[in-house]
């Protein structure tokens, strides 16, 4: 059973320092904007409720955990936006469920006006709270109408149906919100509604074909807010973009290249067209007609379609060549790029310290610095960081007070902060820092045995809600102004 007689609330855990904090407040100007992020699909539950429409993924909020039924419930605890106001962040990204709003997807299918009532309630309970809004338009959670209709993001004619519901968005809560997000990570391809068709039948060129229209989605979207709203609504709109770097296995020039090769596949596959109207020259070169290709006037969408990068950073790996072979059939979107990314470098350790939480993820806050400075290149464009943020692993067998010590989560803040600082120091501009997550919810791929949160919810009770020491932390940390 969990012991909760020795909760560390956030006063004592503030004062419980972690030894040497090197990055204070005073680092970062007055304006740049620190907060939490979180999604729809993985924190609001109650997927038949209040009018919403069924989205794919929707099995994730119930797995076969007893008692989870109802992601962390987040519909119905407005509270939570307390969760913020007592760390003192002063943003919280959010992600809007399309289907609450659009049930069957699409505005004919009709609206549903208690998805929009709950949508404008929680807005106003964050103004109220003094915490800005940061809305994420789609995360992920396509309505399955539409993943039906279109076999995700297959089909061009989902752009339209994106746009009408950022439309209706813009219009209906643009007035309050002044930061928007529209499609979030498009890398992660596969969770963009592969689920109709057998996953493999195309799965060399797929990924390329469905990545394209979710940028024309986005541009569709960006360009329509630009155009029509921003005069009168004065906010921003950008993408959250998977951002990894890539160190060379080995100190080679071909190491270095597969490293560089290994970005432009995962980052420029998307910075390139969003700056310059068009996909990296290398992945033209090596994808040939699997690369779908802009026409003048998708150029014309895509480029400048934008007003910051939006950056979620969690690792780096390492990047040797593999070599073409004549006449090799391609079986996968990996295998285009000719790289062997790993985990390991030659001396057999990872790149940086193993999370508990995360196979995939280890710590390197010197793989964000560089990608920074890398991405400033592209135009000195300005930069949210959209998420960041360290898996434990849930494990119930731990009483409430020892999971409740994150000293990792601490560190990897801190140092993660300190990296951005130094990019900072080098001209690149980045405006804000959001912390991926503001409590422990679902995961996608690993349900709730992950735990991301600067506060700890309780799955096998009530889900209650209780800070952590990186809580804390952060307050202490946004204190020191
Ligand atoms: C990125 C995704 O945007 C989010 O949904 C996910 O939970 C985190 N990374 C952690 O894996």
């Amino acid at each position: 059973a969990l012991d909760d007689a020795k909760l560390p609330n956030l006063n004592k855990a503030q004062s419980t320092s972690t030894g040497s904090e090197t990055i204070s407040r005073k680092d970062f100007p007055a304006d740049f904007k620190f907060g939490c992020a979180t999604s729809a699909l993985q924190t609001e539950g109650s997927g038949t409720e209040g009018g919403r429409g069924p989205a794919i993924w929707d099995k994730y909020i119930q797995d076969g955990t007893p008692g989870i039924k109802i992601a962390v419930d987040s519909y119905h605890r407005y509270k939570d936006v307390q969760l913020l106001k007592a760390i003192g962040v002063d943003t919280y990204r959010f992600s809007m469920s399309w289907s609450r709003i659009l049930p069957g997807g699409t505005i004919d299918a009709g609206i549903n006006q208690e998805g929009i009532d709950f949508y404008n309630n929680f807005i106003n309970e964050l103004i109220s709270n003094g915490i800005t809004p940061f809305v994420t338009l789609f995360h992920f959670d396509l309505p399955t109408a539409l993943s039906t209709k279109y076999n995700g993001f297959l089909s061009i004619d989902i752009v339209d149906d994106f746009k009408a519901y950022a439309d209706l968005c813009f219009k209906t809560f643009g007035d309050r919100v002044k930061y928007w997000a529209t499609i979030n990570e498009p890398q992660v391809w596969g969770e963009y509604g592969f689920t109709n068709t057998d996953p493999n039948a195309n799965a060399a060129t797929d990924p390329f074909l469905s990545t394209h229209h979710v940028l024309l989605a986005h541009a569709a979207a960006a360009k329509l807010y630009k155009n029509t709203y921003q005069a009168s609504q004065g906010g921003e709109i950008g993408i959250p973009l998977v951002v990894e770097w890539f160190e060379p296995f080995e100190d080679t020039m071909p190491d270095k290249a597969a490293a560089r090769r290994a970005f432009d596949f995962l980052v420029g596959w998307l910075v390139e067209p969003l700056v310059y109207g068009d996909y990296p020259f290398i992945m033209k070169a090596l994808v040939k007609d699997g690369l779908p290709e802009f026409t003048d006037e998708q150029k014309e969408l895509v480029k400048g379609s934008f007003d910051y990068i939006g950056v979620n950073y969690y690792t780096s790996r390492f990047a040797a060549p593999i070599a073409i072979v004549d006449g090799e059939e391609i079986t996968s979107f990996d295998q285009y790029q000719h790289v062997n990314i790993t985990v390991d470098g030659p001396d057999g350790e990872p790149i940086g310290p193993a999370t508990p939480g995360s196979s995939e993820i280890y710590v390197y806050p010197e793989g964000l610095k560089k990608a920074l400075i890398l991405l400033k290149e592209y135009g000195n464009p300005k930069f949210y960081i959209t998420e960041n943020g360290y898996p434990d692993k849930r494990d119930d067998t731990i009483p409430l007070s020892t999971a409740l010590i994150d000293d990792a989560r601490i560190h990897h803040i801190r140092d993660h902060l300190t990296a951005i600082k130094e990019a900072m120091n080098t001209g690149t501009n980045v405006k804000g820092y959001l912390m991926w997550a503001l409590l422990d919810c679902m995961e996608l791929g690993s349900g709730y045995q992950v735990r991301f949160g600067l506060n700890y919810t309780d799955y096998l009770n009530n889900l209650n809600r209780t800070a952590k020491k990186s809580a804390g932390w952060l307050k202490t940390f946004l204190a020191s102004k």
